[in-house]
């Protein structure tokens, strides 16, 4: 049987990126992001208009996706509920965003220069993608968001994940960091508190036996977004 219950967020599964970019003043911004798939050589990124990112590739048209193996997650959450940009609308803030302008540091991640654009790769990322901006659509009715569309120039792959002899990524090898309504998951379990879940009030399920450190349960986040993006309800990123 199903049920309609009014359901507030699509999150239903994707691997996390970290996407770098350079920063108008030219250091790099790294931000952990998960609406993103791809189409042959090409990749679409889901990203809200007033984060530092969107920002960044609509001015120089070049990033990175790095993406993080799920015993990387420490990595990802100390950045979770941070930003670039030096300005925070009210909603961000009451949810516990602050600005960092240093996100290599803060993270505890290494730069390491890219060979085709100017963003830096993240050293400790298995997949690193090298990409060019391509196109631009607005999303969502009030247009607070963006797909990006861009075409992944060069893809590097650690050693140990590339099945001998091949151009293929072994599947099996290959353990991606998972972002599942707002909580972090790795081999279909999961492997980490995760801060942007407790900035969101997402609810939790307390006292699953898989469950990771708990996170007080909340009531569900209230409508409130202003020029976040929004999916399905009225949480936002
Ligand atoms: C695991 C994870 C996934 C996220 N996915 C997205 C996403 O797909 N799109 C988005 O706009 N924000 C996403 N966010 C929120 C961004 O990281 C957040 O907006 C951040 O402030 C962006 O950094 P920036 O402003 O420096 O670019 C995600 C955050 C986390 C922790």
């Amino acid at each position: 049987m199903h049920t309609v219950p009014g359901i507030k967020v699509l999150y239903f599964g994707t691997p996390v990126v970290l996407i770098t970019t350079r920063n108008e003043d030219g250091t790099a911004n790294i931000a952990p992001m998960s609406s993103s798939w791809w189409l042959g050589d090409n990749a679409m990124l889901g990203l809200g208009n007033t984060s530092q990112t969107a920002v960044n590739i609509a001015r120089e048209g070049e990033c990175v996706l790095n993406l993080p193996s799920s015993d990387m997650v420490e990595y990802v959450d100390r950045i979770a509920m941070t930003t670039g940009n030096p300005e925070i609308t009210p909603h961000r803030v009451e949810q516990g965003y602050r600005t960092v302008r240093d996100k290599f540091g803060l993270a505890g991640l290494t730069e390491q220069p890219s060979e085709l654009v100017s963003p830096p790769r993240i050293l400790e990322c298995p997949i690193q993608m090298e990409c060019r901006l391509t196109d631009s659509h607005p999303v969502g009715g009030e247009r607070r968001m963006t797909a990006f569309e861009v075409q992944v120039l060069r893809t590097h792959i650690e050693e140990r994940l590339v099945i001998p002899g091949t151009h293929y990524v072994d599947p099996v090898a290959w353990d991606p960091l998972i972002m599942k309504f707002c909580e972090f998951f790795g081999g279909g379990v999961p492997v980490h508190s995760s801060r942007l879940a407790a900035g969101w009030q997402m609810p939790h399920r307390l006292g699953s036996p898989a469950a990771p450190a708990a996170i007080p349960a909340a009531t569900p986040a209230t409508p409130a977004p202003d020029g976040e993006p929004v999916l399905s309800g009225s949480a936002s990123a």
